[in-house]
Order: C-alpha cells, then sequence, then structure tokens
C-alpha cells in the first residue's frame, strides 16, 4: 500500500454525524440534534456498526478496515463536530472555538481532571498529548468518539451549566454519566478511567487531514490504544 497523499487507497471518510453550536439553531432543529446526539450516545456500537454498513459497499468497508481517511475541514464552522469512520471506529472532527480553547486551561477545570496531561498513553505521541489541547492544531480536535468506560460513543454538550453547574462544554457519555473537556479529558467523577485516545494523524494540507498515520512513511499505522 503507498502512502502518496492522492492515493486512492486513502478513503474518503463517511460522514456519520453533523453538529453545530446549539446556541445557533432553531429550535426545532435544536430539538432534533440533541435528541439525535442521545441515541448516538446511548445506542453505542451496535448503532453505529448498522450506520457503517448502510453507507459502504462491502469492498470498501473491507477496504477501509485499515487504510488512512482523509478529511475536508473547509467547511467545517466554528464549534461544529462532524463525526467520521476510521478502523470501524467513530472519530470526531471538532472546530474549537476560542471560548473553548481558554475552559482547557482554567485551573477550576484543571483541578478536576484525572489526567490533566494525558501521561497514561492514550496517543501514538506525545506530540498530541502532552499539551491542555491534545492537537496539532489547537482550533482542529481529533480523537476516537468511544468512551473509556464501556464504549459508548458520548454526547457533544457544548453549552456551559447543561451537565452540572460548573459544567464548561464537552463530551458527556449518557450511558453511565462519565464527562470529558474540549480534548476528551475525562473528569472526576466519571466512571470512565482514561482520556479517549487521539488517533495518528497529520496535516496534507492546511484545511486537509489525514488519520490513520503520522506522515507518509505510514508511522503508527498499527497503533491501537491499550484500551482496545
Ligand atoms: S460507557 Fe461511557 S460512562 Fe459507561
Amino acid at each position: 500500500m503507498t502512502n502518496d497523499a492522492n492515493s486512492s487507497e486513502n478513503m474518503e471518510p463517511v460522514v456519520m454525524e453533523s453538529i453545530r453550536p446549539i446556541a445557533e439553531m432553531k429550535p426545532d432543529r435544536r430539538n432534533f440534534l440533541i435528541s439525535a446526539a442521545g441515541v448516538l450516545g446511548a445506542g453505542a456500537v451496535g448503532l453505529f456498526a448498522d450506520i457503517l454498513i448502510d453507507n459502504m459497499n462491502p469492498g470498501k468497508a473491507v477496504e477501509a478496515l485499515g487504510a488512512p481517511i482523509d478529511v475536508d475541514v473547509s467547511k467545517l464552522e466554528p464549534g461544529q463536530l462532524i463525526m467520521v469512520e476510521w478502523k470501524k471506529k467513530p472519530v470526531w472532527v471538532l472546530m474549537r472555538e476560542e471560548w473553548m480553547l481558554k475552559t482547557l486551561v482554567e485551573p477550576s477545570l484543571v483541578k478536576r481532571l484525572k489526567d490533566p496531561k494525558s501521561l497514561q498513553n492514550q496517543q501514538p505521541t506525545k506530540a498530541y498529548a502532552n499539551g491542555y489541547y491534545r492537537a496539532l492544531r489547537p482550533d482542529i480536535f481529533i480523537a476516537v468518539a468511544l468512551c473509556t468506560h464501556m464504549q459508548c460513543i458520548p454526547d457533544y454538550r457544548p453549552a456551559p451549566h447543561t451537565v452540572t453547574p460548573w459544567w464548561p462544554g464537552g463530551f458527556h457519555c449518557a450511558c453511565h454519566g462519565s464527562m470529558y473537556d474540549f480534548s476528551a479529558r475525562v473528569l472526576e467523577g466519571s466512571p470512565a478511567p482514561l482520556n479517549i485516545p487521539i488517533p495518528p494523524y497529520y496535516w496534507l494540507t492546511k484545511s486537509k487531514v489525514r488519520i490513520g498515520e503520522t506522515d507518509k512513511a505510514g508511522t503508527f499505522k498499527n497503533w491501537t490504544p491499550d484500551i482496545w
């Protein structure tokens, strides 16, 4: 398999879900997306697998099991989350706004984190992990969308104070109540033990990111976090 940026072996992603900032939506659309996100969160992997089969032909699906995917972020709006598929796992791509980044360094949040510096190894390299942002580019956050407790898909809950009175915004797993910030770092009081894994990726261009390896040589292509 080649790792050329134009290779046809690199799959275009299936966009599973696209959620814009809830505050900007009309009420009917807002309600629909909240309920859709709830279904995804509580439905866990079984529902996810069904959607995958509907969206891919069998040959492509098999090929996609290990292939990197290229994601174009040029149409993402601030605060918008999309969910794509890589190695049969859901992956978030979130365009973080400035206020979201600010929450990540707030002492009141940091003191609630189980592993604020992501020292427990759930990402391929320290380049992704040890900062507050857990990303090569702070504005674009990429993570595998599976709770580290029992692998449900957490809901995107950006609005502050909506999960707890002190909720800064982030991801909430409806299955058993695990809470994560906008860098998918797990908060104290969650049954989930670890921060959510960051997949290997690198930027091909300013607007296109390749998920599944860290460079053209295919480094970390076979990496999986300990919890899988
Ligand atoms: S699977 Fe997420 S809290 Fe249990």
